[in-house]
């Protein structure tokens, strides 16, 4: 991960001064990097130590960081890595051309690596991301939404990017196809639990610790899971309180929601579906032969679910 991280840095520069500026704000703060570790754990896992997996490991960080920006001005969130957001000091359009910056500069180092399947891998992963958060985008405000609907949608925005990191790590080392499937399958469902958690610590985490706002989904009226729990299971009164929030985005409602959804199960329920998601996640783990990433992998399970950051 040094290593990663010299190339991040290295990666980073522009003539342009504003996007070394938010660039390195954003990246500077941190994060968990769990994306390219994906990367690395599943080249090391089988058997690939060329210098292309540094490269990739950093550009899915950067596909990653690109997508936050964006997320963050989409979300109107304040408040990302402990930090204030890009867009609540640099404002929204340079947020968005910086993410955009972030995102082309992902693509160039892609291509230096110079595999026609390693572009596919990408090209498709951004291409159905974009397509999540417009999906997400049009639930918005939406209490009618279906489960499977909102999985589609956890699944194509945070899901998609795991996958590809894994399945990276899997074509880097010439993997065959039913081992890289393997891959690819522990990607998605570590990623739609990473997901289920983040839905779930919006509501029961705790801000310093997590480094954002919580109750963000609420104020904008996002049908997450641990909500659509708690309208099937909740008294007439109960599900009229919470459809009406989602309607309306009501941040001042967080505590009565919040004890509705503790009441319900609705938060043990959530995290119930993410323990089964990683679950799905370290079986596929049987396709790696036995070594110190495959354990890495398989504690990433665990900690994906049992986290507060
Ligand atoms: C945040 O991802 C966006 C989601 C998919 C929930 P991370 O929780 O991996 O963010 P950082 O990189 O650690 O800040
Ligand atoms: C993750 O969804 C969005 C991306 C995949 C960029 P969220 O909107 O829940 O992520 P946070 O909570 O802002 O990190
Ligand atoms: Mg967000
Ligand atoms: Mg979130």
């Amino acid at each position: 991960m040094r290593q990663v991280d010299a190339v991040i840095r290295d990666r980073l520069a522009s003539r342009v001064a504003l996007i070394d500026q938010i660039s390195r704000y954003i990246i500077g703060a941190g994060g968990k990097r769990i994306r390219p570790r994906l990367v690395l754990l599943f080249a090391q896992a089988l058997g690939f130590e060329g210098p292309e997996r540094y490269e990739l490991a950093a550009t899915v960080e950067f596909i990653h960081t690109a997508t936050l920006l964006h997320d963050d001005v989409v979300d109107e969130s304040a408040m990302r890595r402990g930090r204030s957001t890009a867009n609540a000091i640099f404002g929204n359009a340079a947020s968005v051309l910086v993410g955009d910056f972030l995102y082309s500069r992902a693509f160039q180092m892609m291509v230096s690596v110079n595999r026609m399947r390693v572009l596919e891998v990408l090209a498709d992963a951004t291409n159905v991301i974009a397509e999540g958060e417009v999906l997400q985008l049009m639930n918005m405000h939406d209490p009618d939404l279906a489960v499977d609907e909102y999985l589609r949608v956890i699944r194509y925005k945070t899901a998609k990017l795991f996958e590809a990191s894994a399945r990276l790590g899997a074509v880097l080392a010439g993997a065959a196809p039913t081992v890289e499937e393997a891959c690819a399958d522990y990607g998605r469902s570590l990623g739609t639990a990473f997901q289920l958690v983040d839905d779930l610590l919006d509501y029961e985490g705790n801000s310093t610790e997590l480094g954002k706002n919580v109750g963000d989904d609420l104020r904008e009226g996002k049908p997450t899971l641990p909500l659509l729990i708690a309208m099937e299971r909740g008294t007439t009164n109960e599900r009229e309180t919470i459809r009406h929030a989602i309607q309306h985005g009501e941040l001042q409602k967080l505590a009565d929601i919040l004890s509705i959804v503790r009441r319900t199960g609705a938060l043990d329920a959530t995290r119930a579906a993410a323990e089964e998601e990683a679950d799905k996640a370290r079986q596929q783990l049987s396709a790696l032969p036995e070594s110190v990433a495959r354990e890495a992998l398989l504690e990433l399970c665990v900690r994906s679910v049992h986290r507060s950051s």
